[in-house]
């Protein structure tokens, strides 16, 4: 299927139009961004790793009952996907305590959870992607009520075969980021990528970084460490 306007672009990735109208192909960009746009670089070959790292865990996700946009993987930085319109949320869930959590809640960054925590974000830039609850969201018909619940049981879902999946490969999943997509019967599917500019990934012995965070704090080997993770998952 071939690629025809751009019909949308982000700060890592750009939608395509094809020729059927259900259908879009994503294409993954080395541009990286952090703290809402205010830090900008590249990472060579993130477009490529994040890609094929985001089509492997769709289609894994996919045989333990969870629905994706993902249609297939096309090339090196793109896949065919089901066009969906984006719930406005950023969905996270977290199994250790990192980033905004440990800074807004000052709790070490390290420290194991009991049970995993749930929280959304109002994806809209302009605002800075804003914390709300379930009623914010209602408020504001962001989703409804039946959507809500769907997403909440699928994240929390996702992440118990997340964590087995990348424990078997020496990574922790300490957090990690989703979005949502309405197809065009109204089904909730798991939409955009999964991937380390989406998730927290520790080495499970030295809990090195493998992840966005090596770029965000300056901490070098960033190339390095997304070509780890597409190693250990290959
Ligand atoms: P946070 O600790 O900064 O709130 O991030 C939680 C998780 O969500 C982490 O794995 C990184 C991911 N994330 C995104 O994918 N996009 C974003 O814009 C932000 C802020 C976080």
């Amino acid at each position: 299927m071939e690629k025809r306007e751009l019909l949308y672009e982000g700060k890592a990735k750009r939608v395509f139009l094809t020729d059927d109208p259900n259908i879009v192909i994503q294409e993954f960009k080395d541009d990286a961004t952090a703290f809402n746009g205010e830090k900008k670089g590249t990472i060579i070959g993130k477009g490529v790793v994040n890609n094929k790292i985001s089509c492997k865990l769709f289609e894994m996700l996919e045989t333990k009952g969870i629905p994706t946009h993902l249609i297939k993987f096309i090339d090196d930085r793109n896949m065919l996907i089901k066009k969906v319109e984006i719930v406005k949320l950023e969905v996270i869930i977290r199994n250790i305590a990192a980033g905004s959590f440990s800074k807004r809640y000052g709790v070490e960054e390290g420290t194991v959870f009991d049970s995993p925590t749930f929280e959304f974000s109002y994806k809209e830039d302009a605002l800075g992607d804003p914390l709300i609850n379930k009623y914010h969201a209602l408020a504001m018909k962001i989703a409804t009520k039946e959507e809500l619940k769907t997403i909440k049981k699928y994240a929390f879902k996702i992440n118990e075969i997340l964590k087995d999946y990348f424990i078997e490969r020496n990574v922790i999943l300490v957090d990690f980021k989703l979005e949502f997509g309405r197809t065009n019967t109204g089904e909730i599917v798991l939409a955009d990528e999964i991937s380390p500019d989406t998730c927290r990934f520790w080495d499970k012995d030295t809990k090195e970084k493998l992840d966005k965070d090596r770029f965000r704090k300056n901490l070098g080997n960033i190339e390095e460490a997304y070509t780890e993770m597409l190693k250990r998952l290959s």
